[in-house]
């Protein structure tokens, strides 16, 4: 297994580029399935989880070009399986994404129930709640989700989620799009991400109104054509280079971003002390005020409010803040695993339920940690840059599932990270 090895201490300068956005690929990697036609998809991130998701729409029989590394020309007009096994599943939950469009376009689908991760049980009862509203037949079948639409095709809906659910409402959109009818999805998630899955099926002619908002309507069509389309950025990448930059009390160029899409993240950032300067509208100038950084309490939240993703990148750089910041993570029941790995680099930080307290500013110490999940990954190498010594990040495979090329990227700003590894390096770094 790869892991990092990172000297801290330096200051981080230079620019960087943010790459596509993975959580807003792996559904429009989805949504090619919907039409025979091909659907050429841009700014796809060189990230594991992408290959994996590429390797799904493959066995499923699509054929994916990539005629450069970051572009996808996808054609589902052979697609002859429905079926994603455990085997593909297990390893990315986002696979849970092909349900919604083999429903609507094939009639049937069977997905492997994705078990739990790191950060909880992360349950689907909430999808297939909604394929059964769009008239599917959804039954569990030794571990596998069996959905079917009894007359071909589904019907539109009054959809209520008891919960906010990104995926959720991203595959309950792709079954819609070609339902018979209208499907009004109601506490529908706001991510930047569902937005651009909303602009790419009306691209490819579906007629979807409302996305970004709380309520969404879908007048289902008979039929979708190919199209073309650019991933936004990443908004966590954004966010977690923003932190590379404070954390480090450096000066970073971000290039190819998208401040709207963080807004909640950069006016916490400014809250503690962090200089964000918003160049041009995809150009972000960052560096920590040299009075240091003020502890700043932060609960998680659905955007537009604190992304949960960004709570693990936050709480290493409250551990550099002055005065104690109370961390609440509303999303997830088990995202902290990334606060004991800090502890053993000298942070004082403690839990108690779903809230982290953090004492700051305490001096981080390089040690031997380790990588629990994505964005935990981030949290720890974060730690490293800022910390005196030498840190070792084990099971970095996390962080290659959402961070591209991050060795090299680091790299180019001045940072001291190596990857070891005991088999040929994944990506070009
Ligand atoms: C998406 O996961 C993201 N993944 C996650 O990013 C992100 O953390 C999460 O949204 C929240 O923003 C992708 O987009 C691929 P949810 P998702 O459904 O859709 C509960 C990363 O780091 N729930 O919005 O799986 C669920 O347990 C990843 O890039 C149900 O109870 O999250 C959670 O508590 C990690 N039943 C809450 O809702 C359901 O059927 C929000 O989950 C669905 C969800």
């Amino acid at each position: 297994m790869d892991k990092f090895l990172i000297r801290g201490g330096r200051n981080l300068r230079g620019k960087i580029e943010i790459s596509g956005a993975k959580n807003s690929a792996l559904p429009c990697l989805a949504a090619t399935l919907l039409t025979p036609e091909t659907v050429t998809l841009h700014n796809v991130p060189y990230v594991k989880d992408l290959i994996t998701q590429r390797r799904l729409l493959e066995d499923l029989g699509a054929t994916v070009l990539t005629p450069e590394l970051r572009t996808h020309k996808v054609s589902a007009a052979n697609v002859e399986v429905f079926e994603a096994p455990y085997e593909l599943v297990k390893t990315m939950r986002a696979s849970v994404l092909a349900l919604g469009p083999l429903l609507a376009r094939f009639g049937q689908a069977k997905v492997s129930l994705p078990g739990g991760c790191a950060i909880g049980t992360r349950p689907i009862d909430l999808h297939l709640k909604a394929f059964e509203q769009l008239g599917a037949n959804v039954s569990l079948e030794s571990g596998d989700v069996v959905a079917r639409a009894p007359k071909g095709r589904l019907i539109g809906a009054e959809i209520n989620f008891e919960k906010v659910s990104v995926t959720g409402t991203e595959n309950v959109m792709m079954a819609a799009v070609l339902a018979k009818g209208k499907t009004t999805i109601h506490s529908a998630a706001r991510e930047p991400e569902i937005e651009d899955l909303a602009e790419l099926l009306n691209k490819m002619g579906g007629r979807i109104k409302g996305a970004g908002e709380e309520t969404i309507e879908i007048e289902g069509v008979e039929n979708l054509g190919g199209a073309e389309h650019t991933i936004i950025p990443d908004r966590i990448e954004t966010g977690t280079f923003i932190v590379a930059a404070a954390i480090t009390y450096g000066e970073l160029e971000i290039k190819n971003c998208h401040p709207e899409h963080l807004k909640a993240v950069i006016e916490k950032l400014r809250e503690t002390g962090v200089e964000i300067d918003e160049l041009n509208q995809s150009t972000l100038f960052v560096k920590c005020s040299t009075k240091g950084l003020e502890a700043k309490d932060v609960t998680t939240e659905p955007h537009p409010k604190f992304p949960t993703d960004m709570q693990a990148q936050y709480m290493a750089l409250m551990t550099q803040a002055e005065g104690s910041s109370s961390i609440s993570e509303t999303i997830f029941e088990n995202r902290f695993m990334h606060a004991s790995e800090l502890m053993r680099m000298g942070a004082n930080i403690h839990i108690s339920g779903n809230t982290a307290t953090v004492r700051g500013k305490t001096k981080l110490l390089g040690a031997p940690i380790q990588a629990s999940d994505l964005r935990a990954s981030a949290s720890l190498v974060l730690a490293a840059l800022a910390a005196e010594g030498e840190t070792v990040v084990n099971r970095v495979y996390h962080i290659d599932r959402g961070y591209e090329t991050i060795v090299k990227k680091l790299r180019n700003i001045g940072a001291d990270i190596d990857r070891i590894t005991d088999n040929i390096a994944l990506s070009a770094e």
